[in-house]
């Protein structure tokens, strides 16, 4: 309650729906995504649901591009600037590459660790500095369930979610001494703009839900709850972990 958050992707998927479940708790969000309209579209949604009391909106888009320095330092500023202050981070924005090994060229996996591993770094760094200062801060980090199992044609992608929980326990270890706690959060399947043509009535959405004890897929405010907890203080003493969400899927090779 009172803080303010920047979720990058938060336009979509399980950005918007981590922000939501930060707002409902009350918190204020940015929603930092490369597509504006993405962006502003969410925050409606997400405005109408927060505090009728004052005419000053809770929810708010910025255009953010993880690839670029200027914009996470951008986007940072803009939420200091309409806020007042920042306290909750989460890395969300991401991309997907699916391919098979012998297909993969140098150009995906720069791209893929350049979105997932770098673009959370220069997002943390920039509102690193921010929860130095004021010796309090809270970084949550989308991993995957790519970060510690096998699924196939998506070696870039796993590259990159395990190079997510790295950093988070990186973080973790450098950053505790200035306040900041960096966790991560490991979802399972949930049929969203990322992944919804691989999964959903497909072959492989098959086999997944078959190695899914609960069987069935997840949904965005399942995945919230972590990061609502992550990022309150019921969780002051939690650092570096990542908290796995999948309805106990035991993939390997889908
Ligand atoms: P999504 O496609 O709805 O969300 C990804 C968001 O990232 C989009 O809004 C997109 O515009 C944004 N984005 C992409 N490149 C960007 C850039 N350069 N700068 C700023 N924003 C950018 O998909 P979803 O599922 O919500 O994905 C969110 C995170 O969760 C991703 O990191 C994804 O890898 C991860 N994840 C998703 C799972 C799933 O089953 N949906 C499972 C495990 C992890």
């Amino acid at each position: 309650t009172g803080h303010a958050a920047l979720v990058t992707g938060g336009g979509s998927g399980i950005g918007k729906a981590c922000a939501t479940a930060l707002l409902q708790h009350g918190a204020k969000v940015v929603l930092g995504g490369r597509t504006l309209s993405k962006g502003e579209e969410a925050a409606q949604e997400l405005d109408a649901l927060g505090d009728d009391s004052g005419e000053d909106p809770v929810a708010v888009p910025v255009q953010l591009d993880v690839a670029s320095d200027d914009s996470a330092e951008a986007a940072v500023k803009f939420a200091m600037d309409t806020f007042g202050g920042l306290n909750i981070v989460i890395n969300s924005a991401g991309i997907m590459c699916k391919k098979p090994p012998f297909d993969l060229t140098g150009e995906d996996m720069n791209s893929l660790y350049n979105i997932h591993i770098t673009g959370a770094l220069r997002v943390s760094q920039a509102a690193g500095h921010i929860f130095r200062e004021q010796h309090q801060g809270s970084i949550i980090n989308i991993a995957s369930i790519s970060s510690y199992m096998s699924l196939t044609e998506v070696t870039a992608y796993a590259c990159a979610k395990s190079g997510m929980m790295g950093l988070t326990h990186s973080l973790a270890n450098e950053w505790a001494k200035y306040g900041i706690r960096t966790n991560g959060i490991a979802p399972g399947f949930i049929p969203t703009d990322i992944n919804r043509k691989m999964i959903e009535g497909t072959d492989r959405g098959r086999r997944i839900l078959e190695h899914t004890p609960m069987a069935r897929f997840g949904e965005g405010s399942e995945i919230a709850g972590a990061a609502v907890y992550l990022a309150s203080p019921a969780a002051s003493f939690v650092n570096g972990i990542t908290i796995r969400i999948n309805g106990c899927a035991r993939i390997d090779d889908v």
